[in-house]
């Protein structure tokens, strides 16, 4: 589980929060609550991770729009993010483990929630692909990510405007290549539409895509083919 990006989370946990919701202008809080609206609505059953979870602020918005799962897990592989969600206000269990070879028999959850984790995973497909086995047919992943921009505006966004001031933030505040890491994570990452086909090729079906602020981030949920 050695890996450049865990140590990189490691060093940046402590300031995740604050510059998450910083760097967002508060709106990553939204697309979580919009996140666990849909998924009020879809009523699935009652096992959840957390994967990539972090800190946990997923599985707290998760809990706090869906009540108390049966069984929840926040897994994510740096210690020092689920040492972020120490005194929050959720059940789920923090588990340390690699998103790409779980520890976790087949359709053991209902639910896989996914917040800005798919972009950092080495090979997105073989995330898909083990998120797949760990859920039980006709459960769902949520997920919520910065895809590779297409529009002019998301272009221009990503390309032009945040290498001006998200590294800069994160220099100010944390620490400035962990920042420039995150812009350049979300060029080289997959456009959306991209993504749903890989996703359709390894075990899901498209329920819905929205965009979250003009496209700057997207929902993006499935499910588990049955
Ligand atoms: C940008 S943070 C997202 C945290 C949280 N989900 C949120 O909504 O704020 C991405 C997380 O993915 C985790 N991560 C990246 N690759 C992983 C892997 N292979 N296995 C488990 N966690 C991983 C990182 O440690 C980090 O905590």
């Amino acid at each position: 589980m050695k890996s450049s990006v865990r140590k990189m989370f490691d060093e940046i946990a402590n300031r995740y929060d604050f510059l998450n919701h910083t760097l967002s202008c508060f709106q990553d809080i939204l697309w979580r609550r919009s996140c666990c609206r849909e998924l009020k609505r879809q009523t699935p059953g009652k096992r959840l991770l957390d994967l990539c979870g972090g800190t946990g602020d997923f599985a707290v918005t998760y809990e706090k729009f869906n009540g108390k799962p049966d069984i929840a897990v926040l897994g994510d592989f740096s210690f020092g993010m689920l040492k972020g969600a120490v005194g929050k206000k959720m059940t789920a269990v923090p588990v340390q483990l690699d998103a790409m070879k779980m520890p976790f028999g087949d359709a053991s959850f209902d639910v896989v929630l996914n917040g800005f984790g798919m972009r950092n995973l080495s090979d997105a497909e073989g995330g898909l692909r083990e998120s797949a086995r760990v859920l039980a047919d006709g459960g769902y992943l949520q997920v919520l990510e910065f895809f590779s921009p297409r529009g002019t505006f998301n272009k221009f966004f990503y390309k032009r405007l945040a290498p001006l001031f998200i590294p800069v933030l994160g220099a100010f505040f944390s620490k400035r290549e962990a920042y420039e890491y995150l812009v350049n994570s979300v060029l080289r990452f997959l456009p959306v539409a991209d993504f749903v086909a890989l996703a359709e090729k390894n075990g899901f079906e498209l329920v819905h895509v929205k965009p979250c602020f003009f496209g700057v981030a997207f929902r993006v949920l499935l499910r588990r083919r049955t």
